[in-house]
């Protein structure tokens, strides 16, 4: 949530700044600003409320021209911050916006994450005469940073002394008119990255931001900043210090950019893009960890050592817990259905937070899996080093290597599914699946629970799941009169069982986050304890039927709904026989497979339905309103 960047060097601050926010819209769209300081170390601040096309509007000409203003004069460098908002304290207003300024306009600020005491801050402040402008809890560090700065004259004591008073998480970057040639950036439980670069000249240049996607267009060498550390730029180069005022030597990683480019490739929206690359993604998943049926699975893929130490202790874990939010959360639900009957080992899925506020029973014996697309959300992170504190070992399942959650887990399993823009997680889901099917054949194979022809049999059938994935993805019409046919639907239910069950939670999710039309997902067994009252002739019933052990049953639960007047749309991977299909006003027909495999199917019509409904309403399909894709605030 928020997204800062900050930029030192030669070029034009505000356009580079403005093209690296653009890259963390996913971040939060509620407001954008730039700050940045002149050749006469004069402040600027233009800020707008909504999108980073709003800034852009407000923004001189000169600003928006990458040449100017030309080479820095008098030994300045070009320095500037800039912010992506979603709003946590304050109304998404202009006045609300960052970069934030103390009274005496001296220092602009911009920060992601929460200031927990900026209410005891705020209030010593304004009593020391400090006029407060904004309900934000970020004015309180910049006007705090202002204060400080009145008594000490070396601004990174200024800056560590501010830091040893705040609590909370931030990520933030500081430019001082008094210092105008340093640039600093701390970090502490929020992720913060700093670009070591070069510019077409040679001169270096350093761009700090919240992800490395606003860095790669500049350079791949990366400083990933740890919990703690405060980062100081100037002339003189980098010098990295911790909250103590220690020295910390600089680690910097050059990464491959090509998994980070962002390109919609000709889709109206990246959501779009994103579900069709599906089939990609699964078979990138399974590349390298599921050769042929005949090969053991390979879990981590990196160095044998690496997956020996994983196997070790695999053997000695007792129970595995999944904990991740939203989507993440509903993908590990499908990973407990599907290794708990496969492996008969007890799988718990729990979300992030709820978790980290109890006080678990977590113990050396069990695996820890986080779930993140980001690896950065809050809670889940916290609910990782709970789990450290409490002796487990975790394993992330992440889409982003470089997170801090793949930094601090003990083993990391990349879900391969490429960067994922829209706010909506689709493709990281089914990229999630994939890996816990993989988890639980090894699993499987490791403990010998499944005769050997039962798992070669498993290993076949999830070899030829992104074959079946492309055969929905070339039927999307009918999805498309059933969005135009329901579009206007108040209330939506989604109905499913068994491992589908997940599969109902997530097609509601998707929905109601693209759409606002009010969704739930439920098992068919839970309709008639509760929401089955909600039925009536307007409220369509989304029922997902696969062949296998809950087939009948769910029949049966669309038959009580039907009574209820309610109007049936079934998902099925098997023909509903003839005298049943009256109870559907529609249905559509995916391919067989497997129940096990079957959410990896079943779950792309749910989130076509969502898009083409979304889409038909007119909706914000990639940037859904009160939302942002990295939930980096508990
Ligand atoms: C839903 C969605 C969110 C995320 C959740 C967790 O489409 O995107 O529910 O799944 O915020 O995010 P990660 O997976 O990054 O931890």
């Amino acid at each position: 949530m928020c997204g800062i960047v900050g930029y030192l060097g030669q070029k034009s601050p505000v356009p580079l700044i403005v093209d690296s926010l653009r890259t963390l819209e996913y971040r939060g769209y509620d407001s954008a600003g730039v700050a940045y300081l002149d050749d006469e170390s004069l402040l600027h601040v233009y800020k707008a409320s909504g999108k980073l096309l709003n800034l852009e509007g407000i923004l001189p000409n000169e600003l928006r021209l990458p040449t100017l203003p030309a080479e820095s004069v008098n030994g300045h460098r070009n320095i500037g911050i800039g912010h992506i908002r979603w709003a946590t304290h304050g109304a998404a207003t202009n006045v609300n916006a960052h970069p934030h300024t103390g009274s005496r306009q001296e220092i602009a600020l911009v920060h992601n994450g929460i200031i927990e005491n900026f209410y005891e801050l705020r209030q010593e402040l304004q009593a020391k005469g400090h006029q407060f402008v904004s309900e934000t809890d970020t004015e309180s560090v910049v006007q705090l940073l202002e204060h400080l700065a009145e008594t000490e004259t070396d601004f990174s004591k200024v800056i560590l002394k501010a830091l040893q008073k705040l609590q909370g998480a931030y990520a933030l970057t500081v430019i001082s008119k008094k210092f105008p040639n340093h640039l600093y950036a701390a970090r502490h439980q929020a992720p913060l990255v700093v670009g070591v670069g070069k510019d077409q000249n040679g001169n270096d240049e350093y761009i700090v931001a919240s992800d490395a996607v606003a860095i790669v267009n500049h350079t791949n060498r990366l400083i990933y900043l740890k919990d703690g550390e405060i980062v100081e730029i100037s002339p003189a180069g980098l010098r990295i210090m911790n909250l103590q005022g220690e020295q910390v030597e600089p680690v910097i990683e050059t990464i491959s950019t090509d998994p980070l480019t962002i390109d919609k490739k000709g889709y109206k929206h990246f959501m779009l893009k994103e579900i069709y690359e599906q089939p990609d993604v699964v078979r990138n998943s399974l590349t390298g960890r599921l050769q042929s049926i005949h090969q053991p699975i390979w879990i981590l893929g990196d160095t044998p050592e690496q997956e020996g130490r994983f196997d070790a202790h695999l053997s000695a874990i007792n129970r595995i817990v999944i904990i991740g939010c939203g989507t993440s959360y509903n993908a590990g639900l499908v990973g407990k259905y599907f290794i708990e009957e496969l492996v008969q080992l007890p799988v718990e899925v729990e979300a992030a937070g709820e978790f980290r506020y109890r006080n678990p029973f977590i113990s050396d014996r069990d695996l820890v899996i986080t779930m993140s697309q980001s690896g950065e959300t809050a809670d889940t992170l916290a609910a990782l080093r709970l789990s450290h504190q409490k002796g487990a070992k975790v394993l992330t399942l992440t889409n982003r290597e470089d997170s801090s959650m793949a930094r601090e887990a003990d083993f990391v399993m990349p879900v391969r599914a490429g960067v994922e823009v829209s706010v909506a997680a689709t493709k990281s889901f089914t990229a999630q699946i994939t890996a816990l099917y993989l988890l639980g054949l090894s699993l499987a194979e490791k403990r010998q629970t499944l005769a050997p022809e039962q798992l070669e049999s498993l290993k076949a059938e999830l070899l030829k799941m992104p074959a079946r994935i492309e055969s929905v993805l070339h039927n999307t019409e009918p999805l498309q009169v059933l969005a135009r046919k329901y579009g206007q639907a108040r209330d939506v239910l989604f109905i499913a069982r068994g491992v589908n069950f997940p599969v109902a939670l997530e097609g509601a999710l998707k929905l109601k986050e693209i759409s606002y039309i009010h969704a739930e997902g439920y098992s068919g067994s839970e309709l008639k304890h509760g929401p089955i009252a909600m039925l009536d002739s307007n409220v369509p019933v989304v029922s997902v039927l696969t062949k296998g052990p809950v087939f009948e049953k769910m029949i049966s639960n669309c038959q009580e709904a039907k009574a209820r007047e309610a109007r049936l749309i079934g998902i099925t991977n098997t023909p509903v026989p003839n005298e049943l299909r009256d109870t559907f006003e529609d249905i559509l027909e995916i391919p067989e497979s497997v129940e096990h495999f079957s959410p990896m199917l079943t779950t792309i019509p749910l989130q076509l339905l969502a898009y083409y409904m979304a889409e038909y309403l007119g909706k914000d399909v990639d940037q859904p309103r009160n939302l942002a894709k990295s939930v980096t605030v508990e």
